[in-house]
């Protein structure tokens, strides 16, 4: 009786209050897919530009496809999750050439993709398909935890299943497409993290959490990640307005992104330190440099990990080897060209770099 009273109210809310986003217009399977992978933890309202620039850029699988790789990670710049960028690449190869261009049309057949999990597959299956699959995400978690007031954590595997089989049963077989987006618009416009609009909602006379003052406490986690620091220090090599970067390798974060030569340690050094590391005196053995500045710590915090990061900048008087190190040679007008992560950005939209 309660389920089906969630499910009559949550499309009686959207019926009235839902967002006009431009990938709910469209049953392109492609569109769709490149809206999902875009919105995986991102926000609407940041995703959104980004959504339309690929739409314009890449209007098929094909386009996206044949597009080189560096483009497409410059056009996925500011998004973060770099992965998922390489992921929404590959799997456009993936359906242009294995697949002929067409998009696979199960549920099964689209959660087999790269890059698309259970939600993801759920989302695609629903909006351009009409099949009867539940998104569940953090958004449903929240939503349903607190309605039923299910204290059971979400990060375990007997949550987890708890969730996905009550996700089920509350799912609209009929109209799978617009229930889905309900409770996703729902959860991010009504029922959010913090401060939820229960005062309006027309919900809160079934909700449990609202009769038991538990709003705030739901959903439950059972442990909370602890989140490891990195220190890098970077150096930021001039010769003659030419910086040496590096594409980042595999098995690290910001795979394929270009950054800094880099020193890292266990916690951010002086400069003095700095100059005394075996990385250092490697990178500088007969010590023909002139140490302009270090920077002040810049932060960028990833879902595991935080980075501080200085910045070293360096005028080389002498030749430096970086091709032997793989790096290459930029002049800092053709920045633009690469990609490069957030923290950088962020060093360089700070006008601190003296280079001429
Ligand atoms: N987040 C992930 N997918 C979404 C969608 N289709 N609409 C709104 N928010 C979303």
């Amino acid at each position: 009786m309660q389920k089906k009273k969630f499910t009559k109210h949550l499309l009686e809310w959207f019926a009235e209050s839902h967002r006009p986003l431009p990938w709910k217009d469209t049953k392109d399977a492609y569109l769709i897919w490149l809206s999902e992978i875009i919105l995986q933890q991102t926000r609407v309202e940041q995703g959104l530009p980004y959504f339309e620039r690929f739409r314009e850029r890449y209007p098929s699988v094909h386009d996206l496809a044949d597009a080189p790789e560096d483009e497409v990670m410059r056009m996925w710049e500011g998004l973060g999750y770099y992965s998922r960028a390489r992921n929404l690449h590959f799997t456009a190869k993936h359906i242009a050439y294995d697949l002929d261009g067409k998009f696979p049309d199960t549920h099964a057949g689209i959660r087999a993709l790269k890059g698309v999990g259970d939600y993801t597959a759920a989302a695609i299956a629903s909006f351009a398909y009409d099949l009867p699959h539940a998104v569940v995400d953090g958004n449903v978690y929240r939503v349903l935890s607190r309605y039923f007031g299910e204290e059971t954590p979400i990060d375990t595997t007997q949550g987890k299943k708890l969730f996905a089989a009550l996700a089920d049963e509350l799912l609209d077989k009929k109209n799978p497409a617009t229930y889905n987006q309900a409770i996703m618009d729902f959860g991010a416009t009504h029922c959010m993290p913090k401060k939820p609009l229960c005062a309006s909602c027309l919900m809160k006379n079934n909700c449990v959490a609202f009769a038991e003052n538990t709003v705030h406490l739901l959903p439950i986690k059972s442990k909370k990640m602890k989140k490891i620091t990195r220190y890098f220090h970077y150096l930021v090599l001039n010769e003659g307005g030419k910086v040496w970067l590096r594409k980042r390798g595999p098995g690290d974060i910001w795979q394929n992104l270009y950054d800094f030569p880099i020193i890292e340690k266990e916690k951010t050094l002086t400069l003095s330190e700095l100059e005394k590391t075996n990385e250092w005196l490697t990178f500088f053995p007969k010590k023909k440099y002139h140490t302009k500045k270090i920077s002040r710590p810049f932060s960028q915090t990833l879902t595991h990990r935080k980075i501080i990061a200085v910045f070293v900048e360096i005028d080389l008087d002498e030749d430096f080897d970086g091709e032997k190190y793989g790096f290459v040679q930029v002049a800092r007008a053709d920045f633009d060209r690469y990609a490069f992560p957030r923290i950088l950005n962020d060093y360089l939209k700070d006008d601190v770099l003296e280079l001429f």
